[in-house]
């Protein structure tokens, strides 16, 4: 009885939650699947708007016959980790165009993106002498790669130089090895770290700067080499980690850095020595994804005219969002069960978009997260767009 015990609060809320809408938002299953933007669901076909789909390359007829090609070639699964019989020359190969691409000197693929980071942390920092420190808002596997590593974690505010400042100012010479762990753009808002100040906050205290792309890599910079790209900063970032699940539409991930002490993580990154490398068709799709980014610009283009046009169309509906234009554009609801209700809505209306709520979103709040792609067409905008409308006009009814 005892292990079961911690669940039961969250459970009963959880499920009062689901009666009131009567589907889960945290379950909903896509039937079928009919391209890069849209599913059945429940024998209905809906717009899928809460993806991380940026470029649409998940249906890429590169991609695809790359894919197929490679499981022809290679099979199903490597059945080993990349320290035993699981590294295959693609996955080599791959590391090389990643840090080619970035301008970096040395490169890792990992299993996922969570493991990217995981393993890149837990091992380059160390109790007792190391500290890592965390913009609060980071993602879980920035959270859980510094609490495997075992080294005290300070957390600073989130997207503030000044706090991190502060902190790293604090720990003075006590400390051997710092890390300081931030992201390009933030998945749940959609706001952009100052990554500039941040680096340049960092070293200035002799701190490792490790800052996470997994969302902005292919999405921002004049090649989509991130925010750092932006910022004019992408050589000074001294451990750059990704993810293939977002632009690259693949599963799998990487740390890319100039310190040849990267290699080191080959035989001490437990999340990279002990689990299966991606299997051949993921780093096959991720590649020919990697080579379809590097020649084709005008998907970022379309991205971003996309982002434009829902952003510009939910600030005209009065909707309360977490940030200026960026592809994720999540708007704030008044709690929960409003929340709920409006998820619900909208899949009524033929639009996913992801439901969070706390504990897994910042400052407490519920949001609807809405993602664009590139490969959104005008009706898939339309569509969107109308769904929003009538959610707005449903809010403003109930509200007066
Ligand atoms: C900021 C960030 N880093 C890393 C990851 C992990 O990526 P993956 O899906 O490859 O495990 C995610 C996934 O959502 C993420 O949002």
């Amino acid at each position: 009885m005892g292990l079961f015990d911690k669940f039961q609060t969250t459970a009963t809320q959880y499920k009062a939650l689901l009666e009131g809408i009567g589907r889960d938002p945290f379950g909903v299953s896509m039937d079928e699947m009919k391209g890069p933007t849209r599913a059945i669901v429940n024998g209905k076909e809906i717009v899928l708007a809460g993806t991380n789909n940026y470029l649409g390359l998940t249906y890429d007829d590169e991609a695809i016959a790359a894919a197929k090609d490679a499981i022809d070639q290679s099979g199903t699964g490597t059945t080993g980790s990349r320290f035993a019989n699981g590294t295959y020359a693609a996955h080599r190969q791959l590391e090389i165009d990643l840090a080619a691409f970035l301008g970096f000197k040395h490169c890792m693929v990992f299993s996922t993106g969570y493991q990217a980071n995981l393993g890149a942390i837990s091992a380059l920092a160390q109790p007792p002498e190391d500290v890592i420190l965390l913009d609060a808002d980071c993602h879980a596997c920035i959270y859980d790669g510094a609490q495997l590593s075992g080294a005290e974690i300070i957390r600073f505010r989130h997207n503030d130089p000044d706090s991190l400042d502060k902190r790293l100012g604090r720990l003075g010479d006590k400390v051997n090895g710092k890390l300081v762990c931030f992201e390009g753009m933030y998945s749940m808002f959609g706001d952009i770290a100052p990554v500039k100040e941040l680096i340049e906050v960092a070293h200035k205290h002799g701190a490792y700067a490790l800052l996470d792309e997994a969302h902005s890599f292919g999405v921002f910079g004049d090649h989509g080499r991130g925010v750092c790209e932006a910022e004019g900063v992408l050589d000074q970032v001294d451990f750059y980690t990704g993810t293939f699940s977002k632009s690259l539409a693949s599963i799998g991930g990487f740390v890319a850095s100039n310190h040849p002490e990267l290699e080191y993580l080959r035989f001490s990154s437990r999340p990279y020595m002990f689990t299966a490398s991606p299997s051949p068709a993921n780093v096959a799709a991720a590649s020919a994804a990697l080579a379809r980014l590097k020649s084709d610009q005008s998907m970022r283009a379309d991205l971003w005219r996309n982002a434009k046009r829902i952003h510009a169309a939910f600030t005209q509906l009065g909707f309360d969002l977490c940030a200026p234009e960026s592809p994720v554009i999540a708007a704030r609801l008044k709690g929960r069960e409003q929340a709920f209700m409006a998820w619900n809505f909208l899949m009524e209306n033929g639009v996913y978009v992801n439901l969070a709520i706390p504990p897994g979103t910042p400052n407490a709040t519920s949001i609807l997260r809405l993602s664009v792609s590139a490969a959104h067409t005008n009706e898939d905008l339309d569509a969107i767009i109308n769904a929003y409308t009538a959610l707005s006009e449903m809010l403003s009814a109930e509200a007066a």
